[in-house]
């Protein structure tokens, strides 16, 4: 089925760090995926701003180098990616001094689209928004986009957020959590409030508890720095999982805009309980066979870091009061896997013999790989042999419904820059939602810290600690399969 493309308003896209990774990886592929859709319009101008000795030419071969490298080899056409490289242009850009800040100023358009993604460390964004202001650049419908991590604990993100509001309106400032682009994410808001089925069991009474999985078979090798600092709870339930958490809770927005969506996933937060500790299984990934482990890959032989953290979350509010939340998140596990299973309880009566294989009704997410969902119902085994029961699931995968193949399915990036460009900050993180989600993060790692508590070793490959399995089983529950 192709999708309905509709060109976005022309614009100038600056972007700090355009020699970065950030760039390479996933910025510079996205926009040359939405070119290659036609939403790209001519006078639209891409500008790579860094420190690095580039001209325009030999950025525009750094372009190209990054659409060879990041999109797909079927999508590579020659004369597209000519004409492609030809929106970007380069300035050599001081972003703690005064270099190239006169130049940039002076080839802006005030009458177009104006974004300005700071694909830096946080530590420049006020440096950045100074001169943005400073050199009269940006205009007063300009949009920046900042990445995590926003903070590194409230304190931080509040500084972020208090000198980014020098020079800019909270309606301007686009905080990316990449993992609202996905497809499956957006899908989740569909399924919940475009359809009558599923709200009504959607709460306390009918859902026994919610699993939300990140699993990934990478380590932290190449990043050890960065990671060591953060761990599994600032790198990815501060803010990915938080943000499903949020998707999956919230209620209904009374429209679908930024503000009442975000008003919604702010109350959730708001409204999640401290965790006790023994709710809470911390794990580091150890050596298996020629693999590293955690602490070879960090640098650190004493690292208490952890690369897996297994939680259960409770929500206090009317609709989820006693319907647990488990998230799980971890490094060199045995699969890459993303999902969310919403498991409802048993009908309250059972008219039937009980039967050992009988699992709950299950609405599961798939995020990735193979976005879908699939509705786990029981029905009758076929064939003779009396009332025996077997559940079989409703398999709405994207690619096989839509026509698409994988590879088709739009990278998270490539919607929210086009967002961005359109002025829809529904996908973005507002301030108060990151403080909010600090606030609450923050003592769990203050806790840990002040015990000196040492995450539990699993091997590479496996589902993570064994202890991860227990915090399920206790209550006679179990953790999904984390498997292809
Ligand atoms: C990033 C984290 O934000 O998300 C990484 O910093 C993680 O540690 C990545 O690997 C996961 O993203 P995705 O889209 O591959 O699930």
């Amino acid at each position: 089925m192709a999708s309905r493309v509709i060109p976005v308003d022309p614009f100038d896209l600056i972007i700090f760090g355009g020699t970065g990774d950030l760039a390479r990886r996933k910025i510079i592929p996205s926009l040359y995926r939405r070119y290659l859709a036609g939403q790209l319009p001519d006078e639209a101008r891409i500008i790579g701003a860094a420190r690095s000795d580039f001209d325009t030419a030999e950025y525009q071969d750094f372009t190209r180098k990054a659409v060879e490298d990041y999109v797909h080899e079927k999508m590579h056409d020659g004369d597209q990616i000519r004409e492609f490289i030809k929106l970007f242009r380069y300035y050599k850009i001081d972003a703690i001094g005064h270099e190239g800040w006169e130049d940039l100023a002076k080839i802006m358009r005030k009458n177009m689209v104006q974004a300005f993604y700071f694909s830096v460390g946080p530590g420049l964004f006020g440096e950045l928004a100074k001169r943005l202001h400073k050199y009269k650049i940006a205009g007063d419908d300009a949009r920046i986009v900042v990445e995590k991590p926003f903070g590194h604990d409230l304190k931080t993100a509040k500084k972020l957020n208090k000198v980014l509001a020098e020079y800019f309106d909270e309606s301007q400032i686009y905080r990316i959590d990449h993992y609202l682009g996905k497809e499956t994410v957006q899908n989740l808001m569909a399924v919940r409030f475009a359809n009558i089925l599923f709200e009504p069991l959607w709460n306390a009474q009918y859902v026994d508890h919610i699993q939300i999985t990140v699993a990934e078979t990478v380590g932290v090798g190449g990043r050890g720095g960065y990671y060591d600092k953060s761990g599994a709870m600032r790198d990815m339930v501060q803010n990915h999982l938080m943000q499903l958490l949020c998707l999956i809770a919230m209620e209904p927005p009374a429209h679908f805009d930024p503000d009442a969506v975000r008003d919604e996933k702010l109350k959730v937060i708001r409204a999640l309980n401290p965790v006790a500790d023994k709710d809470i299984v911390r794990g580091q990934y150890r050596a298996d066979g020629d693999e590293q482990s955690y602490v070879d890959d960090a640098e650190d032989p004493n690292s208490k870091t952890e690369s897996f953290l297994a939680m259960k979350v409770q929500i206090s509010n009317w609709r989820w009061n006693g319907t647990p939340f488990y998230l799980r998140t971890g490094k060199r596990l045995r699969a890459r896997k993303s999902e969310i299973a919403v498991v409802f309880k048993d009908p309250p009566h059972s008219i039937f013999e009980p039967q050992d294989n009988r699992r709950c009704n299950e609405l599961i997410i798939h995020l990735q790989p193979n976005e879908g969902m699939d509705l786990r119902v029981t029905i009758k085994e076929p064939g003779p042999g009396g009332m025996r029961l077997m559940d079989v699931p409703l398999d709405m995968s994207f690619a096989e419904t839509l026509g698409e193949d994988a590879d088709d399915i739009p990278d998270a990036y490539e919607r929210l820059i086009m967002d961005v460009i359109r002025g829809n900050q529904t996908l973005f993180m507002r301030g108060d939602e990151v403080e909010a989600a600090w606030r609450w993060v923050d003592p769990i790692i203050e806790e840990w810290q002040g015990k000196g508590d040492v995450p539990k070793a699993y091997d590479a490959g496996s589902s993570g600690p064994e202890d991860a399995l227990m915090l399920m089983h206790r209550a006679g529950r179990r953790w999904r399969e984390i498997a292809e």
